[in-house]
């Protein structure tokens, strides 16, 4: 099931459910959306262990403060800082964070990250994920944030560099860029961080927003010949990670895309 406050507009049921029918799961497993208000979260955990639920997808608000509540977090979730998966292994509840894949999963569809100079705007929890995933996989990482001082911090933490926004060399020499901030989401829809004289040809450029799924950094780097990942292929690279730990096979990759269409 999938967690968080709000909660109406998940589209994690539809893409678990799909899954699960494509492999022949229905019965077995089904995949629910709960409303879950951050002062319930504790009692929540008691009703997963109570239930024998198996796995629990964590959103927006609990994804830093459900880990006390678990008995085990993984290293990768422990170091981005979040929990975004929890599995229930015989009544020990683990906690995990997929999110670095939906980042890491849809780049390398496309090229090799290691050795490749990347770009990450933001400094939220969403970058984090992304620079966690940039660096395991042997990226040069630059931050790139509206506010000096986060991107700092969080420089010094992963071990990488940081630039100001209006570094455009910097922007124009990255081969990925990475936008996590909520800058070109509805209703802003005509915003975009990047210049358009900074996209080129030789770019891959994800941006985690969903809504336009085609934002106007996609949209301008498109134009500018670059290879584009939405929001939606991020939602889905992490969502094939989960599914994994959820059943132990291997995500059926084209129905839990279908599912989205
Ligand atoms: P998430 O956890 O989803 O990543 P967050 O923690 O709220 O969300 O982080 C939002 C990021 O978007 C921040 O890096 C924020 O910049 P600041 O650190 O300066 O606040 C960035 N952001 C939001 N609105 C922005 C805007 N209009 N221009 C530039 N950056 C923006």
């Amino acid at each position: 099931m999938v967690i968080g406050d709000p909660i109406n507009q998940s589209k994690s049921p539809l893409i678990h459910n799909a899954g699960y029918r494509a492999l022949g799961f229905d019965g077995e497993y089904v995949y629910l959306a709960a409303h879950v208000r951050a002062s319930d979260l504790k009692e929540f955990v008691g009703g997963v262990r109570a239930m024998h639920i198996r796995g629990v997808s964590v959103t927006i608000p609990h994804k830093q403060t459900i880990g006390q509540y678990l008995d085990e977090i993984d290293e990768t979730a422990r170091q981005i800082g979040a929990i975004n998966t929890v599995v229930n292994n015989n009544g020990v509840l683990r906690g995990y964070n997929s999110d670095w894949q939906g980042v890491v999963g849809p780049i390398e569809k496309h090229t090799v990250i290691k050795g490749k100079k990347a770009v990450v705007l933001g400094a939220g929890g969403a970058a984090r994920a992304a620079i966690y995933g940039l660096v395991t996989r042997g990226a040069m990482v630059t931050i790139m944030n509206r506010t000096h001082a986060k991107a700092e911090a969080l420089a010094r933490e992963f071990g990488v560099d940081i630039a100001e926004l209006s570094e455009k060399e910097i922007l124009k020499s990255a081969d990925i860029i990475v936008q996590t901030t909520s800058v070109g989401m509805s209703p802003h829809e005509d915003e975009s961080l990047v210049p358009m004289n900074c996209l080129g040809a030789h770019q891959i450029v994800l941006d985690a927003v969903y809504k336009p799924l085609e934002t106007k950094l996609l949209c301008d780097a498109k134009q500018m010949g670059a290879t584009t990942i939405n929001g939606l292929e991020m939602l889905l690279g992490q969502a094939y990670y989960q599914f994994e730990l959820y059943t132990g096979h291997a995500a059926p990759t084209d129905a839990m895309r279908q599912a989205l269409a």
